[in-house]
């Protein structure tokens, strides 16, 4: 039975000098998320955007924002990115011993709750979380770049958390996120990925919008 897959494009990967010109583009495409990567130089190498960024773009999309937060003390700002125009807050599992209430700050803004788990983090962390977690990111590249390789064993480690997503909420989305492109997501949707995420792979396309139509049908 085919399946429905939501691509989320990074706009890491976009032209930041023209941020809007990438967000229009996504708003004419197949994908019905933005992936936004909020990086702090303490979690991960790289520094990118924070709440302001979102909140300028928010007026110009009508797609779900899909906020990464890659930051340490993620309880200082989950609430605001919230505020700000994301539709669904993930946050590092390795950054955050209060997932918890995290989750109660995101939620009491009416918007969606994430975890995130890195590539050397194993599945299994998830199990008392994921009953409150409307989606699980599955890093399938050590997070801070853009354009970097699938590490193979995130395929299976999607397999883990699926069994898991479906025994403890089935609702629970499944997104991975790193290295993904015509080549790779085959087979992270057939292991039980929902969400696509790709930046390289989209904005390093010619046609962009034909990318984004790619990996969208990747669960037919
Ligand atoms: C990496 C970010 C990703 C990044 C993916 O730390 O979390 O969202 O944009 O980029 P690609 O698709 O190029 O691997
Ligand atoms: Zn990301």
């Amino acid at each position: 039975m085919a399946r429905k897959i939501i691509v989320a494009p990074s706009v890491l990967s976009a032209d930041f000098a023209c941020l809007r010109e990438g967000v229009e583009m996504i708003n004419r495409s197949a994908a019905e998320w933005i992936h936004w990567d909020v990086m702090d130089g303490r979690f991960v190498p790289n520094i990118t955007f924070g709440m302001p960024v979102v909140k300028a773009l928010r007026p110009f999309s009508d797609k779900f924002f899909d906020v990464h937060l890659m930051i340490e003390n993620p309880e200082r700002y989950a609430e605001a990115f919230a505020k700000a125009g994301a539709d669904l807050v993930t946050v590092h599992y390795e950054a955050a011993p209060h997932l918890h209430r995290i989750m109660q700050e995101v939620k009491g803004q009416g918007k969606k709750f994430g975890v995130a788990i890195n590539p050397a983090t194993p599945a299994e962390c998830l199990r008392d979380i994921i009953p409150y977690a409307d989606l699980v990111l599955v890093m399938s590249v050590n997070p801070g770049f853009g354009g970097q390789k699938f590490i193979e064993n995130s395929t299976e480690k999607i397999r883990r958390v699926r069994r898991m997503t479906e025994e403890l909420n089935p609702d629970c989305l499944i997104e991975v996120d790193g290295g993904i492109n015509d080549a790779t997501a085959p087979a992270v949707v057939e292991a039980g990925a929902d969400v696509l995420v790709a930046g390289s792979y989209v904005f390093g396309h010619e046609n962009p919008a034909a990318a984004i139509e790619l990996l969208a049908g990747s669960g037919r």
